[in-house]
């Protein structure tokens, strides 16, 4: 029999922070979040943007659910009917004039009418742990914003209904500008623009792991069910472990990567991409994304690359190109009712060195993303 002392040691070492359970691996391994502040318990929408605006460290639980909507009102105003909306009577997105979408190009105007609370985000302070308990940590018509503040944990939480009907209608996770970032069994689902978005300025070291980006919707850019705006991923010299994750029902940058001078190095690993009726990888030519794609299953995607074969490393054989840079092979990829894969870059496998990610064989990837990732799966 193990003593109790001995059990308690045991998992205290396999805690990262008060609240959070396990530790972030990858890019983002040195977030430390609030740390083992003593936990809080929101029980308002004005208590939760408090603590999570506020300057102190801190660990904060959500055992119930936040529903912003309507908590700052609803807008009626002139957006616009872009070409992609082919079914406005069947389930097409018509857009929000968010930057000025509408005012510069030729699309008709339309009256949009939305709830403006998902139109402006939480912005996050540094060193805090945001943790849902079960599957109660549940976020409606906001998203969170880390911009100009680091050293940030998000795990467990469901984000949900961001005016899911409108482009521009909200983003769920945006990254402007941070570093250490560690986002972990969450779920993000019925947005109106991007599920994450890491924008130009740079984010540094960031991890996002065993999320679920459900892209299920009756609001559709591309008319069919499946949300197009999933992941976009446009720092400037960010690194992003992404591993474990679910992204599912989408139709478009699943990721989209680039980004301005270093641009976005990728590390996508052991992803489960799952029914995609357009593309997963778009990876901008004229920016500086890089990525390495290893052991991940693509099941039903019509395209896994759309673009920029030539800033990726498929793994698409043995892997060996893996061995000098990183002292292992990579692992293949597994594809199955999706069309084509390739890209062959390897010059800058070597900038993986340091990050201590190893991928599994993808032959066991699918049913454990299916039963990991997401909320109330820790
Ligand atoms: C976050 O924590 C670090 C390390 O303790 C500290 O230097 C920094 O001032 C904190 N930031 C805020 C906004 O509290
Ligand atoms: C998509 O969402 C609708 C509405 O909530 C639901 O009825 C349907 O089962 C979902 N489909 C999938 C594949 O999750």
């Amino acid at each position: 029999m193990l003593s109790k002392s001995l059990i308690l040691s045991l998992f205290a070492s396999s805690v990262a922070a008060a609240g959070v359970t396990g530790t972030p691996f990858g890019f983002g391994a040195a977030t430390t979040g609030g740390g083992d502040a003593e936990p809080v318990y929101p029980t308002t929408t004005e208590e939760l943007t408090s603590y999570l605006t506020d300057d102190e460290a801190r660990v904060i639980i959500l055992n119930q659910e936040f529903n912003f909507i309507g908590t700052e009102g609803e807008t009626t105003e002139d957006g616009c009917r872009p070409d992609s909306n082919t079914c406005p009577d069947d389930g097409g997105q018509d857009a929000i004039n968010g930057a000025d979408w509408c005012t510069n190009s030729d699309y008709p105007t339309v009256s949009v009418t939305y709830d403006k609370a998902a139109i402006t985000p939480i912005n996050v302070n540094s060193n805090k742990s945001i943790v849902g308990e079960g599957t109660k940590g549940v976020i409606r018509g906001k998203g969170l914003r880390f911009a100009g503040s680091e050293n940030i944990i998000v795990q467990n939480i469901h984000i949900t209904e961001l005016n899911p009907q409108y482009i521009w209608g909200g983003d769920a996770i945006t990254l402007a500008g941070t570093d250490l970032i560690w986002i972990d069994h969450v779920k993000t689902s019925l947005v109106g623009r991007q599920h994450i978005v890491a924008g130009y300025d740079p984010s540094n070291r960031v991890t996002i792991s065993n999320t679920e980006i459900d892209g299920n919707t009756s609001w559709s850019a591309s008319c069919d069910n499946h949300h197009y705006w999933a992941l976009l991923l446009i720092g400037s010299g960010d690194t992003i472990t992404f591993q474990g994750n679910y992204i599912h029902h989408t139709s478009g940058r699943s990721p989209k990567v680039g980004g301005t001078d270093s641009g976005t190095l990728l590390h996508a690993v052991n992803n489960y991409f799952y029914d995609n009726t357009g593309h997963a990888f778009s990876i901008t030519a004229d920016e500086n994304g890089r990525v390495l794609a290893e052991g991940n299953v693509f099941e039903s995607v019509t395209k896994p690359i759309e673009d920029g074969v030539d800033l990726l490393y498929a793994v698409t054989d043995d892997g060996a190109a893996c061995s000098s840079p990183l002292g292992r092979t990579c692992q293949v990829n597994q594809l199955t009712s999706s069309g084509d894969w390739s890209g062959s870059a390897t010059d800058f496998l070597s900038s993986f060195a340091d990050e201590g990610v190893e991928a599994e064989v993808a032959s066991g990837v699918a049913a454990s993303v299916k039963s990991n990732a997401g909320v109330g799966k820790l």
